[in-house]
């Protein structure tokens, strides 16, 4: 590789790293986006000029950019938030498939490969088809073209764990042998089925910690496919997008207090508690309020916390919040937004949501900096947040959310809650905020409610 092409990766491997740092903070995540794309865009010109480059395939690889280029700019632009997750599983599993063909044609290109070359060539195959697969099955579910659900069958962990051990016995054979073509087929197969059975069993609910994992295996095989093509920025990039990953993932499962294992194994389905849940709360002892009355309220405050969550994303009402936090403001209102880790679904969602409206980055807090401040509160408004809030996370052993932590708002003297019925969340479970005398329910699709409040504050 000639220097200068070496120094362009270098410098790419660098934008990459620094990237990654900016988007720690919604301020500066766009300015990290742009800088990994131009590092990215970079690294794939420097490589057409590496010696050996075969000038006869450019037309080729211009023609698959233009077509990638245009789908990803495209899609890009049209997705709504709520169905990102579905398209990072989608591009994901597209980058895991594009892996595992580079694997399969370096095989293709020799009878006889030494250890390293068969070893990373093997694994990045087995990891980028399961990659593939997988998350093809999580786009599936979560653009709704499979059920959401869990889908089991019974022996369905120990069919898993077979395909798995004959996945990894497939791959000591071909790397011991130096590689059959039938062996290194059966790899494939092997490793498409995997990824297949295994995220099928996982509730719909819990697919964006799986796409963050399997976001992590396509990096580490992306990084094994550096080594294959002797490639420092896919290494360096694979490896940064193996590592971010996972630690994402880890950090997901952290903030809604499952272990990964449980995640995985444990198909915790989004639905499955939703009709015991409905019925065991009491109607009785839930007090609605009119926007009149809720004004009212909000006028006599001197402190507001938002908590905003999925039902936010679903109703578009970020900009209706920002108005109504714009109102109360001019009121002398004091007022923060509380942004719970896991609220929504994605990471950062409801950050990326409130940015869009241009809610000014200090007056957002997370839920370590503002708990405390919940008992000084007059309102805590709860805009389509549902399991964030619940308190039986606190002390509930047989919720399924127990031990996440959760934003204090039944602390709060008054909490409102924004939704448009008494349905549960995506943990399928009831919360008994709803029911607590310092709670009033403001039913509603968010952005109608929070628009109406705006105006009625008008009047004061
Ligand atoms: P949820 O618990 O899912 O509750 C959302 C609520 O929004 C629902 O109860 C729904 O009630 C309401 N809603 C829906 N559409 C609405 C609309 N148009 N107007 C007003 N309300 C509306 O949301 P959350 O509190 O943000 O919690 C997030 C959940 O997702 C957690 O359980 C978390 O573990 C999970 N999760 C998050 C992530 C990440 S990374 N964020 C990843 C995986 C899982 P109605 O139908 O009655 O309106």
């Amino acid at each position: 590789m000639s220097d200068w092409v070496s120094a362009v990766y270098l410098v790419t491997a660098i934008s990459f790293i620094v990237s990654l740092k900016l988007m720690n903070s919604p301020r500066t995540a766009r300015l990290g986006n742009g800088l990994a794309a131009l590092g990215m865009g970079a690294a794939i010109v420097v490589t057409f000029l590496l010696p050996g480059f075969n000038a006869a395939n450019l037309i080729w690889i211009l023609v698959a950019l233009l077509i990638g280029t245009v789908i990803g700019f495209v899609s890009a632009r049209q997705v709504q938030m709520t169905a990102m997750p579905q398209m990072v599983a989608l591009f994901n599993g597209l980058g895991g498939g594009a892996v595992a063909l580079v694997a399969t044609i370096e095989f293709m290109r020799a009878s006889k490969h030494p250890f390293g070359s068969i070893l990373t060539i093997v694994l990045s195959t087995l990891i980028g088809a399961l990659s593939f697969a997988g998350s093809m099955i999580a786009y599936g579910k979560l653009q709704e073209l499979i059920p959401g659900r869990s889908i089991g069958y019974p022996g369905q962990k120990p069919m898993n764990l077979v395909l798995l051990a004959s996945a990894i016995a497939l791959t000591f054979f071909v790397i011991g042998t130096g590689g059959t073509n039938g062996a290194f087929v059966a790899i494939l197969i092997v490793s498409l089925l995997l990824g297949v059975l295994a995220v099928l069993p996982i509730g719909g609910a819990d697919m964006p910690v799986v796409i963050s994992l399997l976001n992590s295996f396509t990096g580490v095989a992306a990084g094994l496919a550096g080594f294959v093509l002797n490639n420092t920025a896919l290494l360096i990039g694979g490896g940064l997008v193996g590592a971010s990953g996972l630690i994402l993932t880890l950090q997901m499962c952290k903030a809604m207090n499952r272990s990964l294992e449980s995640v995985l194994f444990g198909a915790l389905g989004g639905n499955s508690h939703v009709a015991a849940g409905q019925a065991s709360l009491s109607q009785g002892n839930i007090r609605s309020y009119s926007i009149e009355d809720a004004a009212i309220v909000f006028a006599s405050a001197s402190s507001v916390i938002i908590v905003p969550g999925y039902g936010m994303a679903v109703a578009q009402a970020q900009h209706a919040v920002k108005d109504l936090a714009n109102k109360l403001t001019e009121m002398g209102v004091d007022v923060k937004y509380a942004i719970h880790p896991v609220a929504g679904r994605m990471p950062g969602h409801m950050n990326v949501l409130l940015a869009e409206a241009d809610v000014p980055y200090d007056q957002l807090f997370d839920l370590d900096e503002i708990n405390s401040s919940f008992p000084q509160t007059d309102v805590a408004l709860v805009i389509g947040a549902n399991d964030v809030t619940n308190p039986a996370a606190r002390y509930d052993k047989n919720s399924p959310i127990y031990g996440m932590p959760i934003l204090d708002v039944d602390k709060a003297k008054t909490c409102m809650v924004s939704k448009r019925s008494m349905s549960p969340g995506y943990a399928g479970v009831d919360n008994e905020l709803y029911t607590m005398p310092n709670t009033v329910m403001l039913f509603g699709d968010a952005k109608v409610t929070v628009s109406k409040l705006t105006a009625a504050l008008s009047d004061f």
